[in-house]
């Protein structure tokens, strides 16, 4: 049986320059859908699908995301004089007690590949997640936890993807695959001609620690930075890797339209708030 995935990392480092002026002060992983910061989304599926070591590679400018998952004992002791006790509770729960944090600073921005290599030490030589939160995906079952279903099974490494027009690939990482999803090739943002399929990866990956390796000595790639795109290359001619198409709505909140459209459907799901939209559109 393989070992279970323990570890998520989150890589935050990114300056979210298209939110801005949003994004001056108040890290882009901070940006709510509707009264959920991003990043603590991306902490719940990790922690849903088992996830007890949450790694962070952050920045001097993203100080936000330490504090919202730390104890804030004096909001805690205002809301319990003041009887919230439901808002207590739901500070209470931002985080499971058994969850540990580990915050490591990617002092410059080298790249993904760069980014998932400074997590090795807190690691270690185990399986892990990694977890891109611009990238939101809804499901009943998060991403994550399908994709640890699937990994108990066969031990391989997982990426997540799902087709988009062909006009689009130069934005992702591109896969090919055989019949049974194994991955044949990968490759970072490839133009439309180039493109190997209209298979694109997003930001959900179970990797083994031998990508730690590949990154070890991966080059800069696509837009002068270390890719992890290559680093899984790399991996393909030691390991099955295997594409993973998941259930689930996938939106792009790294760009408004994605974001507002997030927003848009998380409002709708909420009975209060779908009443309310609906008064909205009727006035
Ligand atoms: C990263 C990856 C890319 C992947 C994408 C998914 O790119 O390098 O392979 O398709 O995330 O969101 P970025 O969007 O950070 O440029």
């Amino acid at each position: 049986m393989p070992a279970p995935v323990r570890t998520a990392v989150f890589p935050v480092a990114g300056r979210g320059t298209r939110f801005l002026p949003a994004t001056k002060a108040v890290p882009k992983e901070m940006l709510p859908i509707v009264d959920k910061p991003l990043m603590q989304l991306a902490v719940e599926e990790a922690v849903q699908a088992g996830a007890t070591r949450l790694v962070f590679i952050t920045h001097s400018s993203k100080r936000a995301i330490e504090d919202h998952f730390d104890i804030d004992a004096d909001l805690e002791r205002a809301l319990e004089e003041g009887g919230k006790t439901e808002l207590l509770a739901t500070l209470r729960g931002i985080l499971p007690r058994d969850v540990s944090c580990v915050y490591i600073r990617q002092g410059e921005p080298l790249g993904l590949g760069h980014a998932v290599l400074c997590a090795r030490p807190a690691v270690g030589d185990e399986p892990f997640f990694v977890h891109l939160p611009d990238d939101l995906i809804r499901a009943e079952t998060g991403c994550l936890a399908q994709m640890a279903r699937e990994f108990a099974g066969h031990g391989n490494s997982l990426i997540a993807v799902e087709d988009v027009p062909r006009e689009k690939t130069s934005s992702y990482g591109i896969v090919a695959v055989d019949d049974e999803l194994r991955m044949q090739k990968i490759v970072e943002k490839p133009a439309p001609a180039d493109a190997p399929s209209t298979l694109a990866v997003v930001g959900r990956y179970l990797l083994t620690p031998r990508v730690f390796d590949k990154l070890e000595t991966t080059g800069r790639g696509a837009g002068g930075e270390i890719q992890l795109t290559d680093a899984i290359a790399d991996l393909l001619a030691d390991e099955t890797v295997r594409a993973y198409r998941f259930d689930g709505k996938r939106y792009d909140c790294g760009n408004k339209l994605g974001y507002v459209q997030a927003n848009l459907d998380y409002a709708l799901a909420d009975p209060e708030l779908a009443a309310g939209l609906q008064g909205v559109a009727r006035s």
